[in-house]
C-alpha cells in the first residue's frame, strides 16, 4: 500500500499536560536549538540516518530529509498544569538546564503559561497545585479541554496539533466496564464515573479534536479498548506507554544481547535514586504500583522463559525506585544481573548509570510529535506499535507481544519510514552481495 502523506505545511502546536522536569527540558531544547545555542542530541528525527537501498549504494539521509516532518521553526508548545508558574518559572524550578542558558530564552519561555488542568487529587496525592478546571462533570471537563486546543490553534495560527502526555503518573487502576466501549466511555464521563481518570479525559478529548495522543507516562490512558476504538474510528493515532529513558533502556539493550548469546539470566536487580517531582509522586505506593507494572513485563517479555525455560524459568527480577532529594533530576541508577554460561558457570554484570532523566526524555518527546504528526498525515489511525521504540510498555493489537528489543523496535521503526515512502524495505539478509558475485565470475 502506497500512502499519501500530505504535506507539513503551517504551525504544529505541540500540547503537553504537565509542564514539569521533562516538557519544560524539551521546550527550552527546542528554543535553544532553533537559536542556534544548542544541538537535538539524542533525537532520531533531528540527528539519526536512514540507510537505503543496498549498502553498496551509500545512501544515508538524514531522516528528517527522508520523510516530510514538521521543521523545528514551524512548532509552538502549549501545555497544562496544576500549578500556574511559566515554562521559565517551571524549568528553573526543575533545575535540570542552567539558568544562564534558560535566561538566553527567557522571554520565548515566559509566554508559554499552563492552561488549567483537568485534576483529581484521587489519583495524584502528592500533588497540591490549584490551577485546576471546574466543572460539574467529567463529560463537561473534556468539553474544556477540546475547547482549549480549538482556542489554542486559533490563536497561534496552527494548522495541527498533537499531544504528549508528560503529566505526574497516575495512581494504579485497572481495566474496568466503564472502558470497554465508546458508549460506555461517554455515559461516565456524563455520571463523573470514578474509574475515568485525568489523563483519560485529555486524551478523549485529544482524539475528539482530531489530535494524535502519546502517552509518556505509565497511566493506563489510552490503553483501553473504548478509546482504541475511538482512535480508528475518528482516524488518529495513538501510541504508548512510559518513555523509554534509564533502566528499560539498559534492559532493552543488554537482554537482548544475552537471549542472542544463548547466555542465562537468574537474577536482575535495577534501583535507583532520583529526588526531582516525579520522583516525589512515585513515593506513593499506589503511583509506584503504576511504574512497576510497566516496568517489570520487559525482561519477561525479553527473555521468554517459555520458550526457553533452562535459560530464563528460573529469573527473579526486582525493581527499586527511591525519592532521594539530593540528587534532584540527576537519577543514579544501578542494575546488577547475575548471568550463567557455558556449563552453568556464573557471572554477573554490574551497571551504574549516572544519568540525567529529564535529558534522555526530552528528545523522545520531540519526536514522538513529529512521527505522531507524520503518521496522521500519512492517514494512519489507531495503535502505532512501529514507535514502540520510545516506550517501555508498549501497545499491541490485543493478541499480540509486543516486542521490546530495542534493535528490533529501531528496524521496525525504519522499515515503516521506508514503507511509508516507497522505499524497499531492508531485510540485512545480504546473500544477493554474494549471489551477484558469483553471477559475475
Ligand atoms: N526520564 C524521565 O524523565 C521519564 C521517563 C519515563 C516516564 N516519565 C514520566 O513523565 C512524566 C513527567 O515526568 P517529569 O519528570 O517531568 O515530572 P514532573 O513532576 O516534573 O512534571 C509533571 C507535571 O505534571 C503536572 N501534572 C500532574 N497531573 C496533571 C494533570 N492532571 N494535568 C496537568 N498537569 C498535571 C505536575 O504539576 C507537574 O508539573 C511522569 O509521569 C514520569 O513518570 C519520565
Amino acid at each position: 500500500m502506497e500512502y499519501q502523506i500530505k504535506n507539513a505545511e503551517g504551525k504544529l502546536g505541540i500540547l503537553i499536560p504537565g509542564l514539569g522536569a521533562v516538557a519544560t527540558t524539551v521546550i527550552a531544547g527546542v528554543e535553544a536549538i532553533r537559536k542556534g545555542l544548542s544541538q537535538p542530541v539524542g533525537s532520531l528525527t533531528q540527528m539519526g540516518n536512514i540507510r537505503l537501498g543496498k549498502r553498496t549504494e551509500n545512501r544515508y539521509p538524514l531522516i528528517k530529509d527522508f520523510v516530510p516532518l514538521a521543521g523545528l521553526n514551524d512548532i509552538v508548545f502549549g501545555g497544562w498544569d496544576v500549578y500556574a508558574d511559566n515554562v521559565y518559572q517551571s524549568a528553573m524550578n526543575a533545575k535540570v538546564l542552567e539558568p544562564t542558558l534558560l535566561q538566553a530564552i527567557k522571554p520565548e519561555l515566559e509566554a508559554i503559561k499552563p492552561m488549567k488542568a483537568v485534576f483529581d487529587r484521587e489519583y495524584v496525592k502528592n500533588l497540591d497545585g490549584t490551577n485546576i478546571k471546574e466543572a460539574p462533570t467529567k463529560w463537561d471537563l473534556a468539553q474544556a479541554l477540546m475547547q482549549d486546543i480549538e482556542n489554542f490553534k486559533k490563536e497561534n495560527n496552527c494548522s495541527r496539533a498533537v499531544i504528549v502526555w508528560c503529566a505526574s503518573t497516575e495512581k494504579y487502576t485497572e481495566e474496568s466496564a466503564v472502558h470497554q466501549t465508546i458508549e460506555a466511555f461517554e455515559q461516565g464521563l456524563k455520571d463523573n464515573d470514578p474509574n475515568i481518570a485525568p489523563s483519560m479525559i485529555y486524551a478523549y478529548a485529544a482524539l475528539k479534536s482530531d489530535v494524535p495522543f502519546a502517552n509518556g507516562a505509565p497511566n493506563l490512558t489510552v490503553d483501553i479498548p473504548a478509546l482504541v476504538a475511538l482512535s480508528k474510528e475518528l482516524n488518529v493515532p495513538i501510541a504508548v506507554k512510559d518513555f523509554k529513558t534509564v533502566l528499560t533502556l539498559m534492559k532493552s539493550i543488554v537482554a537482548p544481547g544475552m537471549q542472542d548469546r544463548d547466555l542465562g539470566v537468574r537474577g536482575w536487580f535495577s534501583s535507583n535514586i532520583l529526588g526531582n517531582r516525579d520522583g516525589l509522586v512515585l513515593d506513593d505506593p499506589d503511583n509506584f504500583k503504576t511504574k512497576e507494572v510497566s516496568k517489570l513485563s520487559v525482561l519477561e517479555e525479553i527473555l521468554n522463559a517459555d520458550i526457553n525455560p533452562e535459560l530464563y524459568g528460573e529469573l527473579y527480577h526486582k525493581v527499586r525506585i527511591n525519592y532521594y532529594p539530593p540528587h534532584g533530576d540527576n537519577k543514579e541508577s544501578w542494575d546488577n544481573i547475575d548471568i550463567f554460561g557455558w556449563l552453568g558457570y556464573q557471572m554477573q554484570i554490574k551497571i551504574n548509570f549516572l544519568c540525567r532523566d529529564s535529558i534522555l526524555a526530552a528528545p523522545i518527546v520531540l519526536d514522538l510529535a513529529l512521527f505522531m504528526d507524520l503518521a496522521h498525515r500519512a492517514d494512519m489511525s489507531g495503535v502505532q506499535e512501529w514507535l514502540s521504540f520510545y516506550f517501555k510498555a508498549p501497545q499491541t493489537a490485543p493478541e499480540l507481544k509486543p516486542e521490546h528489543d530495542i534493535f528490533k523496535q529501531l528496524i521496525k521503526l525504519q522499515n515503516t519510514l521506508r514503507h511509508m515512502m516507497g522505499e524497499d524495505l531492508i531485510t540485512h539478509l545480504g546473500l544477493d552481495y554474494y549471489q551477484d558475485l558469483v553471477e559475475a565470475l
